[in-house]
């Protein structure tokens, strides 16, 4: 009896250490950072991590149908804001919101979605202001925490942005909703405003890298089917620095909440180009070519009568 105790309790302080108690290297006061991360576990010893640098050069090309975003451009239904010490999260009741198409085998419920700033994910090896994650788990699986325990259980978007000198009134409505939260990691509030995730997507849908990889925060589970768009969001250096004043755990200003990037391996990084794109989920691109061509096929066969 009281041995099971003991193996109870290591065990539960294990798993909580793995939960709550990790953080990303600080910055040193000449602005370095001290080290790099020292997770353990898998986090350490696993070959397919993420983030990677989506290398164009290293990428194979691929081709999938359209993805189908379920309840995109409805409002989230209750969502709230928690600082997890770690990011400010936006999740909300699962079950409405899913994805489909895009290559993956089945449909992925929409639970979270978080920030890291700077990105995680690199392109060609230029680093982004800000990376949104949308996470999503197969609805095979009861949980989100089941789901990471599985080859391809979670299927994230990656969204990155860029610095211009606008902000993005998408991202003010959000850091307006979510701002209470900022000051003690644990606490969370309820977001007012809607918050359609339509808004938040690139208009580019259809060019993205593709590989499979982990989750970028312990335990790093390999569970990831990776989606990260090639067109980036703009927002301003003002917004992109309010995001720094979030605190962490131990009561600082969460300067980065970015993973370094791990090796590739022998995975394969997916690069799909896209053909044209759809905009706002209404008509295709593709079609305002064909009056497009019609008005070329006429001049050029008034060139040749001529
Ligand atoms: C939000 O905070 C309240 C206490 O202020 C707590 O009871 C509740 O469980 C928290 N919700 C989440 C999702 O963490
Ligand atoms: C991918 O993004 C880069 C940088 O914004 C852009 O120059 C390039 O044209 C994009 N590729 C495609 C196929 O849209
Ligand atoms: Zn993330």
């Amino acid at each position: 009896m009281h041995k099971f105790a003991v193996i109870f309790l290591a065990a539960y302080f294990t798993v909580s250490l793995v939960a709550s108690d990790w953080h990303y290297p600080k910055e040193l006061p000449n602005g370095v950072l001290s080290d790099d991360e020292d997770w353990g576990g898998i986090c350490s010893s696993g070959k397919r991590q993420s983030p990677v640098d989506l290398a164009v050069d290293a990428s194979v090309r691929g081709e999938f149908n359209s993805f189908i975003f379920h309840n995109y451009d409805a409002p989230m239904k209750n969502p709230n804001v928690i600082n997890n010490g770690h990011s400010i999260q936006i999740s909300t009741v699962p079950g409405p919101i899913s994805i489909a198409g895009g290559g993956l085998n089945g449909n992925y419920i929409f639970d979270q979605m978080h920030f890291h700033w700077a990105s995680e994910h690199t392109i060609n090896g230029g680093r982004y202001a800000l990376e949104l994650h949308m996470v999503h788990h197969d609805k095979r699986y009861d949980t989100i925490q089941r789901a990471a325990q599985e080859k391809n259980g979670v299927a994230v978007l990656g969204i990155l942005f860029h610095v211009t000198k606008d902000p993005n009134p998408v991202v003010e409505k959000i850091l307006e909703n979510s701002h209470r939260v900022f000051e003690s990691s644990g606490t969370n509030t309820t977001y007012k405003d809607n918050l359609l995730l339509s808004e938040i997507l690139p208009k580019n849908k259809e060019t993205y890298f593709r590989y499979e990889g982990s989750l970028t925060t312990p335990g790093c589970g390999e569970a990831v089917v990776w989606t990260v768009f090639n067109q980036s969001l703009p927002l301003s250096v003002e917004q992109l620095e309010r995001f720094k004043s979030v605190h962490d755990d131990s009561g600082h200003e969460l300067k980065h909440n970015y993973r370094h990037i791990q090796p590739l391996n022998s995975r394969s990084l997916i690069y799909v180009p896209g053909h044209g794109y759809t905009e706002n989920f209404g008509v295709s691109t593709k079609l305002i070519s064909i009056p497009l061509m019609m008005v070329m096929s006429l001049i050029a066969l008034m060139g040749f009568s001529l």
